[in-house]
């Protein structure tokens, strides 16, 4: 039997405003264990894409299917716990609430599971994996003590948290300077390498797009090439 994609989105559209043209038409295979980069012009269509695969909108037309899920025919609960289970979701800007540690950003996405042996178990987890990313000394502090890099690598360790099927980054390393954001690309090619996470990342950075396995290169309305860089 054929292997089912981890991610199939079939000729999808979407459009803020009439007679605009954002995604016209893509269709695109991400396979389980895929490192992609994806490309483009600002205003080509790369977050609104990354959004639809994850789950954050709702509003197009065409097909998106993810873990064998078609994401149109989930209710919002199903939808939720598609997006807290099935993906984990890196921004350019951290996202990290100002008013918690780092070890409380990174529990976050386990608020919804209650008593006292679950939430033992994810504590745990959640210091194995800021030890993992590079930051078990930070887990107390706040994210204003730390770097733009540290503070990645703890958003990551979030989104990792609920153990994703797949990690989906806009623009990481996009606030970082060279070498933090060189070690977060390191650290997201082990990921794929060494645990098998499939991990698509949007970039401008040619060398972020040079580490990925494929690179797909959104061009203005949806039009896709494989294998070019910007
Ligand atoms: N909420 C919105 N309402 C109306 N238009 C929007 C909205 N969000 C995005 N757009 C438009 O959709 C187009 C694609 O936006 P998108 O953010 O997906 O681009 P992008 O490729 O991620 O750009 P960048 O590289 O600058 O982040 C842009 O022309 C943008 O102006
Ligand atoms: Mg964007």
């Amino acid at each position: 039997m054929e292997a089912i994609s981890l991610v199939v989105v079939g000729h999808l559209k979407k459009n803020y405003q009439p007679k605009q043209c954002i995604l016209n038409d893509v269709n695109l295979r991400i396979e389980d264990a895929e490192f992609v980069a994806i490309t483009g012009k600002s205003g080509s269509g790369k977050t609104t894409l990354l959004n639809i695969i994850g789950g954050l909108d709702s509003d197009y037309e065409g097909q998106v299917e993810v873990a064998g899920k078609v994401l149109s025919t989930l209710s919002d609960d199903e939808l939720s716990a598609y997006r807290n289970s099935h993906v984990g979701f890196v921004f350019q800007s951290f996202h990290l609430m100002p008013h918690l540690s780092c070890l409380e950003n990174v529990l976050l996405p386990s608020a919804f599971n209650q008593g006292k042996a679950v939430e033992t178990a994810f504590t745990q987890q959640a210091l194995a994996l800021l030890a993992m990313v590079g930051v078990a000394e930070k887990a107390h502090e706040f994210p204003n003590c730390l770097s733009g890099g540290q503070q990645q690598r703890v958003a990551i360790a979030r989104a990792l948290l609920m153990q994703p099927k797949l990690l989906l980054c806009d623009e990481p390393t996009g606030s970082l300077d060279d070498e933090s954001a060189g070690d977060i690309i390191q650290l997201f090619a082990k990921l794929n390498a060494e645990q098998g996470m499939t991990i698509v990342v949007v970039t401008h950075d040619a060398d972020v797009a040079l580490k990925a396995t494929r690179t797909i290169h959104l061009r203005q309305c949806g039009v896709m090439e494989e294998g070019q860089c910007l």
